[in-house]
């Protein structure tokens, strides 16, 4: 069994039989490598071999397509492309890397301290007893 350290995924490891495919593996053992066609035509799955690049096999004509010759030159493949046949570390940007800033924080909405003195509602005018006047019979 060979080992793939998946390093961008928190260095996760998985074994292998010899002569896996690496995308494969990822899938297999949710190392997280991105990847849309596993055919070798849309690049997603772009990723670094951080060490043993020499396990890995020959470079295909679909990867020569869509990296440079300085990515492959760097050790970059295409995991859906690339078979392994001995430990190697991989690692990937991730997807969503391209906003450079970070997202603006929500502006909390604080009340402006603006205390309205409303007048106290006019209390209810005397109601006045009305003194019935007594006749007194005397
Ligand atoms: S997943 Fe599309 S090129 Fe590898």
């Amino acid at each position: 069994m060979i080992q793939i350290t998946f390093v961008s995924n928190n260095g996760k490891t998985a074994t292998a039989p010899p002569n896996s495919n690496l995308l494969r593996v990822s899938l297999r053992e949710q190392g997280g490598i991105p990847f849309k066609c596993g055919g070798g035509l849309c690049g997603t799955c772009k990723c670094h071999i951080d060490s043993g690049l020499e396990h890995t096999d020959e470079v295909k004509a679909k990867e020569k397509k869509l990296l440079t010759e300085q990515e492959l030159a760097s050790g970059h493949r295409l995991a859906c492309q690339t078979f392994v046949n001995g430990d190697i570390s991989v690692s990937w940007q991730p997807r969503a890397t391209a906003a450079a800033g970070r997202p603006a924080p929500n502006p909390a909405s604080s009340a402006a301290a603006t205390a309205r003195t409303a007048p106290a509602p006019a209390a209810a005018s005397a109601s006045g007893d009305t003194k019935e006047p007594e006749s007194s019979a005397g």
